[in-house]
């Protein structure tokens, strides 16, 4: 398990004995020069801390390899895997990024959601994928992690608390598993009520 308490201090690390003054003589004494040189040498910092079989490319953090067998050999190989994640908050060693705080959101004017365009997006990879955690309607391979959805009309749940419920989980379970769609830009405004518009269809 990686412990966030014990890793080196960039400040410690750059003020060790005789370092600084022999590697960066004259920058290292002005402060947006120290500045500057903890940037460098943060990466070399992190690469250092991560463990040996960690899939992730030691240059770009936010992108992952995918392993691929080396015939005879009982070995992996980690080639790049072309996604960037870069603009998500990833669970990896290398991601220090901080993740954004839980968001109170309130549903303004009318629903005004089209629930066929929200089972769509309910199912799609890229957007909602809801079916991975919860049972939908049509879905034979749903997952039963999250409530069953099948009947979710009949709980008569107000569209603003369902609006709640899919831009921002975390205001209602901060150690919810679902995630934080809107918060984390994954579904637009209207994207989610238009899931909230589905929600609200399901006999
Ligand atoms: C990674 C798993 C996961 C995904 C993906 C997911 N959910 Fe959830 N969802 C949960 C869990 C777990 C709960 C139970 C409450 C909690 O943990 O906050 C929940 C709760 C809910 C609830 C409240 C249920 C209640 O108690 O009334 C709704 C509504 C909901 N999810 C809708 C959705 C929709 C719509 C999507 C897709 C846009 C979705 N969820 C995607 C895991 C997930």
């Amino acid at each position: 398990m990686h412990q966030r308490g014990k890793e080196p201090r960039p400040t410690g690390f750059l003020t060790a004995p005789g370092m600084t003054g022999l590697v960066f003589p004259r920058l290292f004494r002005t402060k947006p020069g120290a500045w500057l040189v903890s940037l460098l040498l943060l990466p070399g910092v992190w690469a250092a801390e991560l463990p040996p079989d960690a899939a992730v490319d030691r240059g770009v953090p936010t992108m992952t390899l995918t392993p691929q067998v080396v015939v005879h050999s009982g070995r992996l190989e980690w080639e790049p895997f072309s996604r960037d994640l870069s603009a998500w908050p990833t669970l990896s060693h290398a991601d220090r990024r901080s993740t954004e705080k839980p968001r109170r959101v309130s549903l303004t004017g009318p629903l005004e959601g089209d629930a066929t365009r929200g089972r769509e997006l309910a199912m799609r990879r890229d957007k909602g994928f809801c079916m991975l955690c919860h049972q939908l309607p049509g879905e034979q391979w749903s997952g039963n992690f999250g409530i069953s959805l099948l009947g979710y009309r009949l709980n008569h749940h107000a569209d603003a608390d369902l609006y709640q419920q899919v831009f921002d989980p975390r205001v209602n379970n901060p150690h919810t598993a679902m995630p934080p769609y809107g918060t984390n830009r994954i579904l637009s405004d209207q994207e989610i009520r238009d899931i909230v518009a589905y929600l609200q269809s399901l006999e």
